[in-house]
């Protein structure tokens, strides 16, 4: 069965892909939606982040979706390497097919499902697969997470192309955490990014905790970005 809903993908890790996910999410909820969120690896478990304000990963996404964590995410490991690696050291295999199957089981009962990736497209999820395989399995339009500042022009049309060429659907970049006053290099980032990635560019700006991630969330243009097609 298809599924309906978008693919959240990154320039990086660390480049806001749960906030926007999650922004999603909490849009979509509040919209009345029945939304369901996946995420096929989450890594560093063991390591939280600098930020603390922020749960690991699908926590997040199990908490603005009404979902219990595990069945956001069943594959979780310690170290903050990327999957492939954190499969090896923990001696077992991560299956594309697996990770597809889930997918769908997580989507069970709900009208569209947001999926966030790991890391950036290219990050492998075995020897074989990387997390772009999963987002062309899946079938689903992808969102890019961006970070407004320098260096994310290059970054940015970079994980445009991979898409592309893959044959991915790019609906959007995201930049985030969007200012309340943009400098002149971060209007350009978006209006470059938006020109010569022949891309919907939005932005998000700075939430403070859980309770902001619907508001922010409503202002994006979610609704064409789970559309069946462009
Ligand atoms: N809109 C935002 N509001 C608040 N913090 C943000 C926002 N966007 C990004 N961040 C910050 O960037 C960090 C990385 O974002 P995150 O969504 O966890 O990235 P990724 O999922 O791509 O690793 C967050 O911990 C948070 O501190
Ligand atoms: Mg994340």
């Amino acid at each position: 069965m298809a599924l309906r809903g978008c693919f959240v993908t990154g320039t990086d890790t660390g480049a806001g892909k749960t906030i926007v996910a999650a922004a999603l999410c909490a849009a979509m909820a509040a919209a009345g939606e029945r939304v369901a969120a996946f995420k096929p690896v989450v890594t560093g478990v063991a390591e939280p982040s600098g930020d603390s304000r922020w749960p690991p990963d699908h926590q997040l996404l199990a908490a603005v979706t009404g979902a219990r964590a595990h069945d956001v995410c069943a594959r979780t490991f310690a170290p903050a390497v990327s999957p492939h690696l954190a499969a090896e050291l923990a001696g077992v295999q991560i299956d594309l097919g697996a990770l597809v199957a889930a997918a769908h089981r997580a989507a069970r009962g709900a009208d569209m499902l947001v999926v966030e990736g790991v890391g950036g497209l290219l990050v492998p999820l075995n020897a074989e697969h990387s997390v772009r395989d999963l987002a062309v399995a899946l079938g689903l339009p992808l969102v890019i997470a961006a970070r407004p500042g320098l260096g994310t022009i290059n970054h940015t049309l970079l994980t445009i192309e991979a898409a592309r060429t893959a044959g991915l659907d790019v609906r959007a970049a995201v930049l985030t955490p969007w200012p309340r006053r943009p400098s002149v290099m971060q209007r350009s980032n978006r209006d470059t990014i938006a020109h010569l990635g022949s891309v919907i560019v939005a932005t998000i700006p700075r939430v403070d905790d859980v309770d902001g991630l619907a508001g922010a969330g409503a202002a994006l243009p979610w609704t064409s970005w789970i559309a069946d097609t462009a």
